[in-house]
């Protein structure tokens, strides 16, 4: 190797004066720099054409010996993702080589100079949008992979949403408060991530589920507007919406009630809407959680399509179809679900979603298809004209649908049809691309039945406070109050979710005690809240909105893997660093944790 290419070099000569992408007829006949990396290079016998790519775009260069010998030499030894400076001037393409599928198609730039910045290695898939890459690889050479003009975009519209979100809640009298990262256990439902300390061994702090009990407090240190884009983190099972780091937008107001603080999310997201070109009618609809379990068996359904469910319970009272009156006998339910045009499934369509109702959990499911007024089911026999025609007025079927139906415990009936509701709308297209429904769900339930620790748990958080007609009710009834709270759904997917606090300090430990937390267990993890309760703190209220979800559906993915720029796999690590890992015994000695290792 001569000595010359041996030396370190740190700086580099042909710095750009122009973007690559923004290159048009208008500049034909000046000389400029570019700066940027080789998308392609094609060699056509004299010329040599590189598509140089920088953040704005991409732009065609011709290396022609004629021009410059020296520079041809140059690009004959330049590879995929080479760093390249490239002087020359920019001219029209020749007639009919122009290329109007290309933004910057028109023209072209003749190369007279070329220095390679940096060379690059060969890259294990290749830098476009739409590679069919296993998403492991992907992951672990994700700074190529946001190099890609599909995934480098979402990062681009993320920016634009916090930039949007950012302003909108600015103009309306919020303040951005950061709150400590390092800081005591949240209850958000889900494990905390631990971190030791060093000068307290034995002690650790919790990286927060959520800044929940900060944003309240700060209500009671007078900031009446708070809001904050704060990173939280949760232990727990992952799935495609679910990372064990992820973003919140997080909202609280002081001296509000639930509408207050959904008139301001339904004008954030209006601007959110208008920030990726699209347009949003506010106010968003609202519909109660019963309502919402009622028609499609969750609290967060995807309005857009139908399929609605309804409870047959009335409809099979005293059947003669045993599996439906052994159900009803023990207590169980009936549930149906409508679905619009399956009446064209085959038999072996139908008997297939039978199949999977047993997969996700049902003993079965009986199905009905409805022609000319006559229902079809392998189990039409069983039933008399009653219920027939009970069955079809309370799913309000057509000819031509077809209705799933789940007999057992409620809770399974719902799950199993709230996923074959999914299923059933992938597989007949029922959901239109780029279609956005949203809605509030409000009306919830306080409390629900933990069915492991036998005792109940808050819907929500146990900071969410009761409707003033649901004090009366905690002795009693529990189960049957209601909370302030308030969801917000997006195409299915829960993008946030708030209430109005409890703001005495008597309501949040009766609250406590309802949970079956003891005064030593709330005083020593909540002791700090409970006490500045107590120095006049005002009635206030918040939300959270799941921004990682947000940009996720907002830019057509699957998975807010998709959102993130640094995001963790399914096992919750990172494959480009390497971590979870391993650290030096050294350091372990050091925290005090020698002996959880032993
Ligand atoms: P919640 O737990 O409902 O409420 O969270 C608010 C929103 O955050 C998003 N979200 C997640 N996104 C990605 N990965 C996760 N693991 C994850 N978990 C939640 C969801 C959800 O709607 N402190 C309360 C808010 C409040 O009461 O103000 C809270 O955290 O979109």
């Amino acid at each position: 190797m001569e000595k010359s290419e041996r030396r370190l070099n740190v700086s580099f000569r042909l710095k750009r004066d122009e973007l690559c992408g923004e290159l048009d007829d208008s500049c034909c006949g000046r000389e400029v720099t570019l700066n940027g990396w080789v998308a392609k290079r094609r060699d056509h016998g004299g010329l040599i054409f590189v598509d140089l790519r920088d953040e704005s775009g991409v732009v065609q260069v011709v290396f022609d010996p004629r021009a410059s010998k020296e520079s041809h030499a140059v690009a004959e030894t330049v590879r995929p993702e080479y760093v390249l400076g490239v002087r020359g001037e920019v001219r029209h393409r020749p007639d009919g080589t122009e290329n109007p599928e290309m933004a910057t198609g028109m023209v072209e730039v003749l190369a007279g100079d070329v220095e390679v910045i940096n060379p690059s290695i060969t890259p294990p898939f290749e830098i476009k949008p739409g590679i069919n890459v296993e998403e492991k690889i992907r992951l672990k050479y994700r700074y190529l992979d946001l190099r890609r003009e599909d995934i480098h975009q979402v990062l681009k519209v993320r920016h634009r949403i916090v930039k949007a979100t950012r302003d909108y809640l600015d103009s309306e009298g919020f303040t951005d408060i950061e709150t400590p990262q390092l800081t005591k256990s949240t209850p958000e439902g889900a494990r905390d991530y631990l971190v030791p300390s060093r000068v307290q061994p034995g002690r650790f702090f919790a990286l927060p589920q959520s800044p929940q009990l900060f944003k309240q407090t700060l209500m009671i240190s007078g900031f009446e507007r708070y809001y904050q884009i704060a990173r939280c983190f949760r232990d727990e099972d992952l799935r495609a919406d679910r990372q064990p780091e992820f973003t919140q937008v997080d909202i609280e107001m002081a001296f509000v009630d639930e509408e207050d603080v959904m008139d301001v999310v339904d004008g954030l997201m209006a601007v959110v809407f208008g920030a990726v070109g699209r347009s949003l009618e506010v106010p968003i609809g609202r519909m109660p959680y019963s309502r919402a379990m009622e028609l499609y068996g969750t609290d967060r359904p995807d309005l857009r399509y139908g399929l609605n469910m309804a409870t047959l319970d009335g409809v099979f009272e005293g059947t003669g179809f045993k599996v439906f009156a052994g159900t009803l006998n023990s207590g169980g339910s009936i549930r149906g679900m409508r679905v619009e045009g399956g009446g064209g499934m085959t038999r072996s369509e139908l008997d297939g979603w039978t199949g999977r109702a047993r997969e996700l959990g049902a003993a079965g499911l009986v199905w009905f298809v409805l022609e000319e007024g006559e229902l079809r089911s392998p189990i039409v026999k069983f039933l008399t004209e009653d219920e027939k025609d009970g069955l079809t007025s309370a799913l309000r079927l057509r000819p031509g649908d077809a209705a799933f139906l789940v007999a057992g415990d409620r809770g399974m009936c719902d799950e199993v049809l709230y996923q074959l509701r999914g299923e059933v709308a992938q597989k007949l297209g029922l959901a239109e691309e780029g279609e956005f429904k949203l809605t509030w769900i409000v009306d919830f339930p306080l409390l629900e039945h933990d069915p492991e620790g036998g005792r109940y748990r808050s819907l929500h958080h146990p900071f969410t406070s009761p409707t003033e007609e649901s004090l009366a009710l905690l002795d009693e009834e529990p189960l049957a109050a209601k909370a302030r709270a308030y969801d917000i759904v997006m195409n299915g997917v829960e993008i946030g979710g708030g209430s109005v606090r409890i703001h005495r300090r008597d309501v949040q430990e009766r609250m406590f005690e309802l949970l079956g937390i003891t005064p030593e267990e709330y005083r020593s993890r909540f002791g700090f809240l409970l006490e500045a309760l107590q120095y006049g703190a005002p009635p206030h209220g918040g939300i959270a909105m799941g921004l990682d979800r947000l940009v996720m559906l907002l830019t057509g993915h699957d998975t807010i893997r998709d959102t993130i720029a640094f995001p963790k796999t399914q096992s919750a690590s990172c494959l480009l660093t390497g971590a979870p890992d391993e650290v030096d015994p050294a350091q372990i000695r050091e925290l005090g944790l020698k002996q959880a290792f032993e």
